[in-house]
C-alpha cells in the first residue's frame, strides 16, 4: 500500500520506493564487487528483514543462498534487554560460509549484537551486517555494520518490513508515525 492508503497516518514520508530501491542497488553492486569469486550466504531476521531481504537479494546479479532467522527479544516493555532466545534457527550449517546478516533497522544494536557473536560462534568464513536503516543510538554499540542504508533521525519509523503493532509493515515508502496512532 501506498502512504495515501494510511492518511493521516505518517507525519513524513522519510524515504520513498524509489529511493529505497536506487539505494538497495548502490548496496548490491558494493557486495558485488566485496564478495567476488566468493559465495554469499544472506541471513534475514524475521518479520521486519523480509522486504529488504528481497529486494536486495533481487538487486544482486549473481547467485546468493538466502535462510532465515527468527529471534524474540526479551525486555521490558519497548526496551531491548539484549537478551534473546531463538525461535526459528537456520537451516544452514554456517561451516566456512561467507554470511552477510540483513537487517531493515539498527535501533540500540542489542540485538543484533548478540545474533552476531552467536553466528560467529558457528565457525563461519566471515559475517558481516547490511541494514537498510540505523537510528544514532547504534552508532555508540559495538555493532559495525559493513552496508548501511540510511542513517535515519531517532523517531519510530514504519513500512517496508518495519511495523507498529504488527501493522504497516506493508507500505511501500518508510514514514514516521504520527504520535495519535500509538497515543
Ligand atoms: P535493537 O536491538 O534496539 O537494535 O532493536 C532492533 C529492532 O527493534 C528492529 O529489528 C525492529 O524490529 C525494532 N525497531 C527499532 N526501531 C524501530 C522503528 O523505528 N520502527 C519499527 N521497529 C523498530
Amino acid at each position: 500500500m501506498e502512504h495515501t492508503d494510511v492518511p493521516g497516518d505518517l507525519t513524513e514520508t522519510l524515504l520513498t520506493e524509489q529511493q529505497i530501491q536506487g539505494r538497495l542497488r548502490e548496496l548490491a553492486a558494493q557486495i558485488e564487487i566485496d564478495y567476488a569469486g566468493r559465495d554469499i550466504l544472506l541471513v534475514g531476521v524475521l518479520k521486519g528483514a523480509v522486504m529488504v531481504m528481497a529486494d536486495l537479494a533481487r538487486s544482486l546479479d549473481r547467485h546468493v543462498e538466502m535462510d532465515w532467522m527468527a529471534i524474540s527479544s526479551y525486555g521490558s516493555g519497548t526496551t531491548s534487554s539484549g537478551v534473546v532466545r531463538i525461535l526459528k534457527d537456520l537451516d544452514t550449517d554456517l561451516t566456512g560460509r561467507h554470511v552477510i546478516v540483513v537487517e531493515d533497522i539498527i535501533d540500540t544494536g542489542l540485538t543484533l549484537s548478540w545474533l552476531i557473536s552467536n553466528l560467529r560462534s558457528r565457525g563461519p568464513a566471515s559475517v558481516e551486517i547490511a541494514t537498510l536503516l540505523r537510528k544514532p543510538d547504534a552508532l555508540q554499540m559495538r555493532v559495525e555494520p559493513k552496508y548501511v542504508g540510511f542513517d535515519i533521525p531517532d523517531a519510530f519509523v514504519v513500512g517496508y518490513g518495519l511495523d507498529f503493532d504488527e501493522r504497516y509493515r506493508n507500505l511501500r515508502c518508510i514514514g514516521t508515525l504520527s504520535p495519535h496512532v500509538y497515543s
